[in-house]
């Protein structure tokens, strides 16, 4: 159920691509590649393609009784979180950013991308194992920083366990101990954060939170609480 491929463009286009041609694309399966020669990232930036790291994707077919979809998202870097906690010389140095990217310290070392295609969510998961790189502005890092670097193949069958797991208890037991386990996951309550909205607005406060529909809960200088559905959020 993971097919490896040497290099393609996207692993989530290539997904999406299968589901508009009609071809069925079990949930549990992972598309995963070598080297991506189009790697997509959140907000329109390029991922990054390092020798050794993971990039793959797999799929979830929404049903009326799910959690809201986009709430995916913080599945998945639990998942995330889970794999990459037993690879790591220290995992309290993890944490969660919302809406799903993993750091280790203030350095990004893994970033999520869902899509909506139709009634699936395209989650395509890309870590930095072996090597992370340079973004003026940002910190990043790799897992071959701290230790040797974990075999991709190795990551991806772990990876897949771990999200099959979370998938199945967001199913079964709703979306409020996931929100429970991501904010003991993520950095801590009063943590200082820039969020930039859509429109590049960027507003400063305090994390304080998950709201109940898994957006993020921002507390202004004024003490009021502002809810943030999308955005790009920043440490600091
Ligand atoms: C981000 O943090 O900006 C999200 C990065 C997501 C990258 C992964 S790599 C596998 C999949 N294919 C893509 O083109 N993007 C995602």
């Amino acid at each position: 159920m993971i097919e490896y491929l040497a290099e393609t463009g996207s692993t989530n286009t290539d997904l999406a691509d299968r589901l508009v041609s009609g071809t069925h694309v079990p949930e549990g399966a992972w598309l995963v590649a070598d080297r991506q020669v189009s790697g997509r990232g959140r907000h329109g930036r390029e991922w990054f393609d390092g020798a050794g790291n993971f990039m793959g994707s797999t799929v979830v077919h929404l049903a009326s009784s799910d959690p809201p979809a986009p709430t995916l998202a913080l599945l998945a870097g639990l998942a995330l979180y889970e794999v990459c906690a037993n690879l790591v010389p220290d995992p309290a140095a993890l944490s969660l950013k919302w809406p799903n990217d993993l750091l280790i310290g203030r350095a990004k070392l893994a970033g999520i991308l869902l899509e909506r295609q139709g009634q699936s969510v395209i989650v395509g998961i890309g870590v930095n194992l072996a090597a992370a790189p340079p973004i003026e502005g940002r910190e990043t890092i790799s897992l071959a920083k701290l230790g040797p670097a974990p075999d991709r193949n190795r990551f991806a069958e772990l990876l897949q366990h771990q999200f099959a797991i979370e998938l199945e208890r967001w199913r079964s037991f709703g979306l409020d101990p996931a929100l429970k386990r991501w904010q003991i996951a993520a950095h801590t309550i009063g943590t200082a954060l820039t969020v930039r909205d859509d429109g590049a607005r960027a507003i400063g406060g305090t994390f304080d939170g998950l709201a109940e529909d898994g957006s993020l809960l921002l507390r202004l200088a004024d003490g009021t609480i502002r809810a943030i559905h999308a955005g790009d959020v920043m440490l600091g």
